[in-house]
């Protein structure tokens, strides 16, 4: 098969005859703006399993009993819990005694030389890889007459990792160990057995890989986190998306209960469990062990602003549409006064204190908070206006992002933007899953946004392919790309942008089209995703303008482009996207600048649109680095057809 390099180069040595020629000018000196260190990011929702199953590296199921079903994803082979027959072993699902966030542990009763096993199934299985270690935990109380608990990993029909720990008598105590596996299986089960005869209560049974995102204890899955790192991203926004709202108020994300002890934290089950009737999800719930405190926590690590966003006593309006009368609002409103303090107060605060006790005594330094995520409409500008009020007078540094509804046009979103120039707010989230046509033919949206009025986030965008399968394909991203030129012109007006969703698992997903896929084992970055991350690594300092005979260049000859400056690092970086079925050549006119000859180009192309990346060919499309030498006064750049450059030159 060609690989898509041999298709570059040779599409490279043939594009010379009867090729369209456009002359690009270029002021280096004509800065239009700043361009904003926030202005690619990444948006987070767990949804697609992206959290429980996803990101954070929890391999356990229902670690704690606390589904709706108490023992979904547990097996136990040997037990039929409606037989009234003695068997040789059996579990309880019991209540705790009292008001507790953890509501539930097993009872486990073992009679004579048992063959009671009990075992997790994983999200979709367990990843498991071989050599490296596992991290296995639990709590247990009331054991009498049952010596140890015995581990086995199994997969592929074989057991492929083994360990055990002793038990001893009393109240509930903490056991943990840490154990390698022997082979890799990507649909591996957790199988416990119990030595001895008796009976004991156990809870919050949990495995981890050890190498987790910075060897952190219980923390993140490592592989998704470096594809995040990769992307450079200027913010994250957390914790979504429609998940923020809830379907009822009573499920909305409340940001109180996802700090503190991870086995206090209550789980709430996931909003995407019941949302389409043609991917029904009933394993999927939030344990929270990524709260806000994780979050943040990963933001900082990547170096990213947190952009929390948070609910404004509406749950969502394409479900129950569930209202907060405004007299009753308060309780909401002191839950963004307190998130604040918790991200940024001082440890002699309240919350200050709980993030210091959590390991984190400097502040987070958050300085972005949205409120309400896709909401429309009077009720929720009627509430915003609260909210925004309340926060501005005790936190007046604190920028406030506001929403316009759910899509790009029409009237929830005229009415929107006006109440938010009206109010003279700062960020305006934008949100437009579009075919790609419109990506292409809406590249200019910014050019007439008003100057003076609120800047744009871009909070939430994907082209969908229109084929059967919505499938991320190669159009998709060249048509994203193309429309990202008129973001980067426009970085005067648009100051963060976000694709969505990010997330995906392969087996357990509910939303398409989606950044980066991935399974228990690897992680499979979309064409979408390099074109992201083309941008943000090359976003510059400032935005310059790039003309075609004083026009920009907005489609004409299926030619998209934006220039930006880097003064940290004296570099011109010029982003072309040539969508047209033509090889193009392209000649620059640099003004008020000297470049160097060797240049940097990088090559994101393939000559089908309906390409993908996937499981099997998760290479297909990938960015390809060359070091050229040319005189840009004099020779053209040659780009091939359905393709998208970055061409990085040293100013003298
Ligand atoms: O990104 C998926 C969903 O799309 C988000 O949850 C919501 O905000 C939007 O409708």
């Amino acid at each position: 098969m060609m690989t898509n390099r041999v298709y570059t180069l040779i599409l490279l040595l043939v594009s010379s005859i009867g090729v369209s020629q456009t002359s690009l000018q270029v002021d280096v000196n004509n800065e239009i703006s700043e361009i904003s260190p926030t202005m690619y990011g990444i948006f987070f929702e767990d949804i697609n399993f992206a959290a429980d199953g996803g990101l954070y590296a929890e391999l356990v199921k229902n670690r704690s009993f606390e589904f709706t079903l108490p023992k979904m994803g547990w097996i136990e082979p040997e037990y039929d819990r409606h037989s009234l027959n003695e068997t040789s072993g059996s579990s309880t699902v019991i209540r705790y005694s009292g008001e507790k966030s953890n509501k539930r542990y097993l009872h486990i009763q073992i009679n004579d030389d048992s063959n009671y096993e009990l075992i997790n199934e994983g999200f979709r299985g367990m990843g498991i890889k071989k050599d490296e270690r596992y991290y296995f935990s639990f709590s247990a109380a009331n054991v009498k007459g049952i010596s140890a608990l015995r581990i086995e990993l199994f997969g592929n029909d074989r057991v492929i990792a083994t360990s055990s720990v002793n038990l001893s008598k009393g109240g509930w105590k903490q056991y943990e160990v840490s154990f390698p596996a022997e082979f890799t299986s990507r649909k591996a089960k957790l199988r416990l057995k119990f030595v001895g005869s008796g009976s004991l209560d156990i809870d919050m049974i949990s495995l981890f890989p050890e190498d987790t995102w910075k060897k952190r204890k219980r923390g993140l899955r490592k592989d998704i986190v470096e594809y995040l790192e990769a992307m450079n991203p200027g913010f994250i926004r957390f914790p979504g998306g429609c998940i923020v709202e809830g379907r009822t108020l009573e499920q909305r994300y409340q940001w109180k209960k996802t700090v503190g002890p991870i086995a206090d934290r209550e789980l709430l089950i996931n909003r995407w469990n019941t949302e389409f009737d043609h991917r029904p999800t009933p394993d999927y719930y939030q344990s929270f062990g990524i709260g806000f405190y994780e979050y943040f926590q990963l933001s900082e690590d990547l170096g990213a602003e947190p952009l929390p966003i948070l609910g404004c006593g509406m749950a969502c309006q394409f479900n129950t549409a569930e209202l907060v009368p405004m007299n009753d609002l308060d309780p909401y409103i002191q839950d963004a006064l307190d998130l604040i303090e918790f991200a940024n107060g001082s440890t002699n605060t309240y919350w200050g204190k709980l993030r210091s006790d959590m390991g984190h005594p400097e502040p987070f330094n958050m300085k972005y908070l949205g409120i309400g995520n896709e909401q429309w409409g009077p009720e929720y500008i009627k509430r915003f206006k609260a909210f925004n009020i309340a926060i501005k007078e005790k936190y007046p540094e604190i920028i406030i992002v506001s929403g316009s509804g759910p899509f790009p046009d029409g009237e929830y979103f005229e009415y929107g933007w006006e109440q938010m120039r009206n109010m003279n707010v700062e960020l305006v989230d934008e949100h437009f899953y579009r075919s790609p046509e419109w990506f292409r033919s809406n590249s200019n949206r910014y050019d007439s946004y008003d100057r003076e009025g609120p800047k744009v986030f871009a909070g939430e965008y994907a082209a969908h392919s229109v084929d059967s399968n919505n499938t991320n394909n190669w159009e998709c991203a060249l048509s994203e790309a193309a429309f990202m030129t008129g973001m980067e012109r426009n970085a005067d007006v648009v100051k963060m942008s976000s694709y969505a969703p990010l997330l995906a698992h392969l087996d357990a997903w509910q939303w398409k089209t989606n950044l980066i896929w991935f399974d228990n084992l690897s992680v499979f970055p979309t064409p979408s995703y390099y074109v992201q991350q083309l941008y943000a690594n090359n976003s510059g300092t400032h935005a310059l303008s790039i003309y075609q005979d004083g026009n920009v260049l907005n489609g004409q000859n299926g030619l998209y482009a934006s220039a930006v400056k880097d003064i940290n690092k004296g570099q011109l970086i010029i982003k072309l996207v040539n969508t047209s079925k033509d090889t193009q050549k392209i000649s620059f006119n640099i003004q008020n600048a000297r470049v160097k000859s060797n240049i940097t180009r990088i090559d994101l192309i393939h000559g089908d649109l309906t390409a993908v990346n996937s499981a099997q060919n998760p290479l297909n499309i990938t960015p390809n680095r060359y070091n050229e030498n040319i005189d840009i006064s004099k020779d053209s750049i040659t780009l091939n057809a359905q393709s998208f450059t970055v061409l990085t030159f040293s100013l003298e």
